[in-house]
């Protein structure tokens, strides 16, 4: 007998990830004992600092394993205001401050909070993969924002404008960027600012990879700017990133208190509180010197360097060189490869695994990674130097 399957309707629109095909074949490659070149991860190469690791073991052996506030901790809580107030001179009150499962929960959490079903939300395009499923699953619709390779992927109040209509609710903006690295500066942000309160949109700024950036570049906190766009962002940010931690999934978000009220409730019936031990780790990672992320950052510019002076010989290859993140955003469209079948046949033909852009949206250009070792950039790019010559 059949068995029918119902799943409910918001689950239809899920989009199977395009990139699962290529990173679980590459897992099976290198499980059956090939050399593979993994240029899609999307975390450090690093391990989570000793100090960090320290503070969980201990946090283990006192007996911090029960339920915490569903928030977060005090003691965390006020460690991430202070951060705030350092970092980006934004003052937010601990009831402002929700600390999650990871950004990507925090993200989430926030659009569940803001989305109705008429709403729409505005999506720079190429986009993290996924900012329009989590708008789907809140049962809204996405309306991106085309962006171009001349103006480093980033939106202009112009575009801005142009995709504005009575529903829009929400622009999700990512600075530096995942995939494209690009960084907005102030008087970008000044300018989509305007428009936002002008039109009263609501902003998620994503802010995870703001340790990571380049060439002396400062990161700015669209919140930070006024009063008047303060009270419609939402400012997200978390450890997995500036301090290795992606597995123990710490992220944290600020917001004007109606919205971190609706947040708090929203999770005190969903996930509860982030797991206690890894924020006793956070709380450590907090309140330890940035010196961290600026090694982290140092070593990814060295990586960033190399790749890019390999790419640059390559006629088929052209890049925007990334000013944040740890990922290079390559059009691919002289080799008339579409994305999927680029990464597919490179990893069947040479085993360099890397993620094709139409994962972001973009189907003319591949994602390569540089949180691995230049050793290893260096055996993958001679690898992709001699494929492409070849094809
Ligand atoms: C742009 C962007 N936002 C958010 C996240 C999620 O971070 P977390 O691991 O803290 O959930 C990622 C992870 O890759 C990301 O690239």
């Amino acid at each position: 007998m059949k068995i029918e399957t119902r799943l409910a309707e918001r689950l239809k629109k899920i989009n199977p990830s395009s990139t699962l095909a290529i990173t679980s074949k590459a897992k099976k490659l290198k499980n059956a004992g090939k050399d593979i070149v993994n240029f899609g991860a999307g975390e450090p190469d690093f391990d989570t600092p000793d100090f960090i690791k320290d503070a969980a073991i201990q946090a283990i052996k006192s007996g911090f394993t029960k339920y915490t506030p569903t928030t977060g901790i005090a003691e965390l809580k006020s460690l991430i205001c202070q951060k705030f107030k350092k970092d980006n001179s934004l003052e937010y009150a601990p009831d402002q401050i929700i600390v999650s499962n990871g950004a990507k929960h925090s993200i989430y959490n926030a659009l569940m909070v803001l989305l109705d079903p008429l709403d729409e939300a505005l999506i720079p395009l190429p986009y993290w993969v996924s900012y329009p499923e989590m708008v789907n699953l809140c049962g809204a619709s996405v309306r991106f924002i085309k962006t171009s390779a001349s103006n480093n992927f980033k939106i202009s109040v112009k575009d801005l404008i142009k995709y504005l209509t009575p529903k829009t609710k929400v622009l999700i903006l990512n600075s530096p960027s995942n995939p494209t690295g690009s960084v907005y500066n102030k008087e970008e942000l000044t300018e989509i600012a305007k428009i936002c309160v002008d039109k009263n949109i609501f902003v998620i700024s994503d802010e995870i990879y703001e340790k990571i950036i380049y060439d002396g570049l400062k990161h700015e906190s669209i919140a930070s700017l006024n009063k008047d766009i303060y009270n419609l962002t939402i400012t997200v940010n978390g450890l997995s990133k500036s301090h290795s931690m992606t597995g123990w999934r710490i992220g944290y978000l600020g917001a004007p208190s109606d919205i971190a009220s609706a947040i708090s409730n929203l999770q005190d019936h969903s996930t509860s509180n982030p797991n206690s031990i890894a924020q006793k780790a956070a709380v450590a990672a907090l309140n330890a010197p940035s010196d961290f992320s600026s090694q982290l950052c140092r070593e990814f510019t060295k990586r960033r360097d190399y790749l890019a002076e390999r790419i640059k010989r390559i006629k088929e290859l052209d890049f925007c060189l990334p000013q944040g993140a740890f990922y290079m955003f390559c059009n691919i469209s002289k080799t008339g490869l579409d994305s999927l079948t680029f990464a597919r046949r490179l990893l069947d033909e040479e085993y360099v695994s890397l993620i094709p852009g139409i994962a972001f949206g973009l189907d003319d250009y591949v994602r390569i990674s540089f949180a691995t070792s230049i050793t290893e950039l260096q055996k993958g790019m001679d690898r992709i130097e001699n494929w492409l010559k070849k094809i």
